[in-house]
């Protein structure tokens, strides 16, 4: 048991970052791909830097993209994160080289995978706590799946050897928390051993210093470790489901968000754009909504869409939200649509809202603003009859997804809304009368992009369903 009183010890939480993400494959180590608009490492650390119960932060970082972290240090935004350091080849030797950073005073140690950004509050707090009591614990949930154990032959067949009593197997996650001293001591035991080799932490403490128990804490399935290039849409997911913009905000904070700002709305005449515009005006923006039928603007023509970004700017001095709406739905097989209407189909549906994105960017970086896309159910799985519509709705979530990130230095949001079957004009043009309650209204769908454009968030997809 400790002698130190351990309450009194300072807590340092260690970001392993030094990794290259072979299984991952992009042409930057995985810690560095955006999530939301933010790389991975960086919402690691803002989760570390958040918790109450960590005093200090240092990264190991992957030694070609330093610069990545330092810039982050430099911004002062993380006060807690003070160093950033080259990891090592291996995961262990990252952990080595920062227990060798840290001075001779006894002190809390966590340790934790870049690549886990979903790390909560509650983690942190029981793994602190739990070093009250002992000098190291690790943080593990159950498993769903049945775990086998296997052999494999010499000509790499795999075959099960065992079958351990799910009941009594976790999956490791981290954090892994430790006592330094405690730690220290294992590592330099396994320095002395010529065999050895782990993925993790705790397996150097149970090999090299068995007498010590190792207290597990309960992790979270959102606590999950990115590693193969699926996980990014996973954490996608998590993190849209996790954050704010899907609640419902109140009046007030609506209205501070929006009073005095200008939305430039195109397809504003109606359906969701115009729910949008009436929405944001009784919010206190000054809205600007352009259309077809209203103002004769097209988004698929460049000249027009950035007359209107003009006319707004130069009536009120600035844009700071840009909301296209505008889309066309026409149900026919792929093979009845001639080739003037497939043109038509994606000038708006794709290279309308390129050219919107475009024109507006300019006036977005100046107002440090918001550009929000529509999207539709298909865009994740195309529909017989619009193939057209569904292709060009998938590609508007790339595109989201891409600007979120080229343009999240310049200070740049961007966001799409995925609306379920909503009861606008359009639809009823497409699909006729559909029976009420099977449908979203439109001001609903309003009250959501409100909210979004209220958000800090970026680079998400948000879904906007029935209750
Ligand atoms: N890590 C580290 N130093 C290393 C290797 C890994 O600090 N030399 C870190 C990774 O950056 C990651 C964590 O340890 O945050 C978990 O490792 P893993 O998921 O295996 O990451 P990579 O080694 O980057 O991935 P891969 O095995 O696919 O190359």
């Amino acid at each position: 048991m400790p002698s130190t009183d351990p309450r009194s010890l300072r807590c340092v939480a260690i970001v392993l970052a030094g990794g290259v993400g072979a299984r991952m494959g992009a042409s930057v180590p995985k810690q560095l791909l955006r999530i939301a608009g933010k790389p991975i490492v960086e919402h690691t650390i803002e989760a570390l830097e958040s918790s109450p119960d960590v005093d200090e932060i240092i990264v190991m970082m992957e030694e070609h993209h330093l610069g990545e972290i330092d810039a982050l240090r430099a911004s002062g935004r993380f006060p807690k994160l003070s160093a950033v350091r080259k990891g090592g080849s291996t995961r262990n030797e990252s952990t080595a080289r920062a227990l060798a950073s840290l001075g001779p005073e006894e002190a809390k140690v966590l340790i934790h995978d870049a690549v886990r950004p979903f790390l909560d509050d509650r983690i942190v707090r029981e793994c602190v706590e739990a070093l009250d009591s002992y000098d190291a614990v690790d943080t593990a949930i159950a498993s769903a799946d049945t775990i086998i154990e296997v052999s494999t032959d010499d000509d790499g067949r795999e075959f099960i050897r065992d079958v351990p009593q799910r009941s009594s197997l976790r999956r490791g996650q981290t954090p892994q928390a430790f006592r330094l001293s405690v730690i220290r001591r294992a590592y330099e035991l396994a320095a002395a051993d010529p065999g050895f080799t782990a993925t993790d932490d705790c397996t150097v403490v149970l090999r090299y210093l068995p007498h010590v128990p190792i207290a597990v804490v309960r992790g979270a399935e959102e606590n999950m470790k990115i590693t193969e290039p699926v996980d990014i849409s996973v954490a996608d997911k998590i993190f849209q489901l996790r954050t704010g913009p899907i609640e419902v905000l109140g009046d007030a904070t609506r209205f501070r968000a929006l009073a005095g700002s200008t939305v430039v709305v195109f397809g504003g005449s109606q359906g969701i754009g115009a729910s949008v515009c009436e929405l944001a005006s009784r919010y206190g923006a000054r809205v600007f909504s352009f259309s077809r039928a209203t103002t004769g603007t097209h988004v698929e023509h460049r000249e027009q869409v950035a007359d209107a970004l003009a006319h707004a700017a130069a009536a009120t001095g600035r844009v700071d939200f840009v909301v296209n709406a505008a889309a066309v739905l026409d149900i026919s097989p792929l093979m009845d649509v001639d080739a003037v209407s497939v043109r038509r189909i994606i000038d708006i549906d794709l290279h309308g809202p390129i050219i919107v994105a475009q024109e507006a960017y300019p006036h977005l970086v100046r107002s440090q603003g918001q550009l929000m896309f529509f999207t539709s159910s298909s865009y994740t799985r195309g529909r017989a009859g619009y193939s057209l519509y569904s292709a060009c709705k998938s590609a508007i979530v790339n595109l989201t997804q891409a600007l979120s990130e080229e343009w999240s230095d310049a200070g740049v949001r961007v966001n799409c809304i995925n609306p379920q079957r909503t009861r606008t004009p359009m639809r009823e043009r497409a699909f006729g009368d559909e029976p009420d309650g099977t449908l979203l209204t439109p001001e609903k769908v309003a009250e959501r992009t409100v909210d979004v454009l209220s958000s800090s968030i970026t680079g998400q997809v948000i879904d906007v369903r029935q209750a």
